[in-house]
């Protein structure tokens, strides 16, 4: 299937929670297939719900999404065949180990049994959970657990990674091990669309970032291209610039919203 060479393609996306909140207000942009895209953006912008859109958890109110040339509304099984997703509120069942998360993955995608055995074998290495595979996953800490996720989102091999605030939470070990992994598959050819409010994350892997604040996108491109439009000399300047919110609010908003500080909800 073409795609015109923009794997993601997003036309005035909007979402009016039932209540009358309006968490996205108009976001249009696109992807370039191979690209590691951002959005960054303070807590309330509405990254979640933007993101949550686009793999069809959250049903928008208005607006077109199409996906390796796929339009979300007619086509959606052929999507998910091309998608994989790590969300920020992980749901892992407590009561089963992470070989068997997989296995059940690996069937839920109709791959072989061999095949699934192979993924799974490659997927523990990658996210180096070998060791405690066969431990149930209410024994996992928190770095554990999101490892894990995003091996089950890896299982089908997709074409599209979508990651919602993947280090959230994590020790900078952990980090820095999620970080190589997407680097890897992303140099693999694989596209990665990240939502994170941490401006060193955004930096480090992404080629382009979308800022995005109440709602709205306020301003998008490469981290230089960025630097020169606001005649800024940090990526924390042009954010602070553009969305009026400061890295010390970041934090304080952190520690209230990190789910593995606050509970899981
Ligand atoms: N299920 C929901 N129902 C009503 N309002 C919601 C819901 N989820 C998020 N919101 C609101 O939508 C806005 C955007 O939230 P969210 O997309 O989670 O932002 P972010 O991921 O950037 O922190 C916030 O004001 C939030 O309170
Ligand atoms: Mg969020």
């Amino acid at each position: 299937m073409s795609n015109d060479g923009n794997i993601i393609k997003v036309k005035d996306l909007r979402k009016t929670y039932a209540g009358g909140t309006e968490a996205v207000r108009g976001v249009t942009f696109d992807v370039k297939e191979g690209e590691f895209f951002g959005f960054l953006g303070p807590n309330g912008a509405g990254k979640t719900t933007t993101m949550n859109m686009l793999v069809n958890l959250v049903k928008r109110t208005s607006g077109t999404i199409t996906i390796d040339g796929f339009d979300l509304d007619r086509q959606a099984n052929e999507i998910y065949a091309r998608i994989g997703f790590a969300m920020q509120e992980i749901g892992l069942d407590e009561t089963a180990t992470a070989r068997e998360m997989l296995e059940l993955h690996g069937h839920l995608y109709h791959l072989p049994k061999a095949r699934v055995k192979e993924q799974i074998a490659k997927l523990l290495k990658l996210v180096e959970l070998e060791k405690v595979a066969d431990n149930y996953a209410s024994t996992y800490s928190g770095g554990m657990r999101r490892r894990l996720d995003l091996a089950l989102s890896l299982i089908h091999e997709p074409r599209v990674l979508f990651l919602d605030e993947p280090t959230q939470g994590l020790d900078p070990h952990a980090r820095q091990l999620i970080w190589n992994h997407l680097r890897d598959l992303n140099k693999k050819g694989m596209t990665v669309f990240l939502t994170t409010h941490f401006m060193d994350e955004a930096e480090a892997l992404c080629d382009r970032i979308a800022i995005m604040d109440k709602g709205q996108i306020v301003t998008e491109g490469t981290v230089p291209q960025l630097l020169a439009k606001h005649e800024a000399k940090t990526l924390e300047e042009v954010f602070l610039k553009t969305t009026g919110s400061s890295l010390a609010d970041e934090e304080v908003n952190l520690k209230a919203s990190d789910p593995y500080v606050r509970g899981r909800r």
